[in-house]
């Protein structure tokens, strides 16, 4: 299928602006699905950086819905998501790992040594190493295809918080234990009951192994999202709007958006 889509450029980045959120998720999935192709051609394999919230639950549906119909396996495919809540067991329906064994890992045939989710049960002293393995792993696996990401209202990619850092410094960061922001913990404050019950720290793979990714694919929907998508593709490059570092990689990187989202572009 393909969809009619108007595209831009902004700050050397590619963005694909279509009317609402079906179609940007059926866009990502139609450019995520080129990707595993041409991974698979070259490599026989596949490694995608995943994301959760709301706005992946469609690319999921219809990626699920590929391989129902079997168009799509994951056999030669190994996944790594962008984040997870800490302290957090797997089993809680609140985790990461348990939104994608709900929205994906348990309707296709990946592996499940294949399925990595950042463990928010390591205790808190093995925290690091965790972390470090984690970008090592990734590393190891020969680095990220495309890194699926969307972004936070104040701008977070993963769960890479605005911060006073300097840029380069920020560009560093690797994947690590962090505070939550006030507008993140917002944001989660229905799925947790309350903005008292929300988690308040996670582990969020770091800036630097999102831009290694050979590609990157950002999907933003709905006007709650248009400020912080205008000013990461027409503003300044800050830490305080950490999806700006995307900038960086100008070339490897498309946003897919819907018009509400795209409301704040010139
Ligand atoms: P959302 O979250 O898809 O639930 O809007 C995106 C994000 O915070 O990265």
């Amino acid at each position: 299928m393909s969809i009619p889509f108007r595209e831009s450029d902004y700050s050397g980045m590619k963005v694909l602006v279509v009317p609402d959120a079906w179609q940007a998720s059926l866009i990502a999935v139609e450019s995520i699905l080129k990707v595993i192709q041409s991974a698979q051609d070259e490599r026989g394999r596949a490694v995608l950086g995943l994301a959760t919230g709301s706005t992946p639950e469609t690319v999921y549906a219809h990626l699920v819905e590929r391989h129902r119909t079997g168009f799509l396996s994951f056999q030669n495919i190994t996944t790594y998501n962008l984040d997870e809540y800490y302290p957090i067991s797997p089993l809680d329906p609140k985790s990461y790992r348990s939104y994608m064994h709900r929205h994906l890992f348990s309707h296709v045939d990946i592996a499940p040594h294949r399925a990595h989710v950042l463990d928010g049960t390591v205790p808190e002293a093995y925290v690091a190493e965790h972390a470090a393995q984690f970008d090592h792993w990734i590393e190891a696996d020969g680095g990220l295809d495309v890194q699926l990401l969307g972004i936070g209202r104040n701008g977070h990619v993963g769960f890479n918080e605005p911060t006073d850092l300097p840029v380069e410094q920020a560009l560093r960061l690797a994947t690590r234990l962090v505070e939550l922001h006030m507008i993140t913990r917002a944001d989660a404050a229905r799925e947790f009951g309350g903005v008292d019950h929300v988690i308040p720290r996670a582990l969020t793979v770091g800036v630097a192994s999102i831009l290694a990714a050979r590609s990157i694919l950002m999907i933003a929907t709905g006007a709650h999202k248009a400020e912080a998508v205008a000013c990461a593709l027409n503003g300044p490059m800050t830490a305080e709007l950490p999806a700006s570092l995307l900038q960086t990689v100008a070339d490897k990187v498309t946003w897919v958006l819907d018009e509400p989202a795209a409301q704040g572009l010139p």
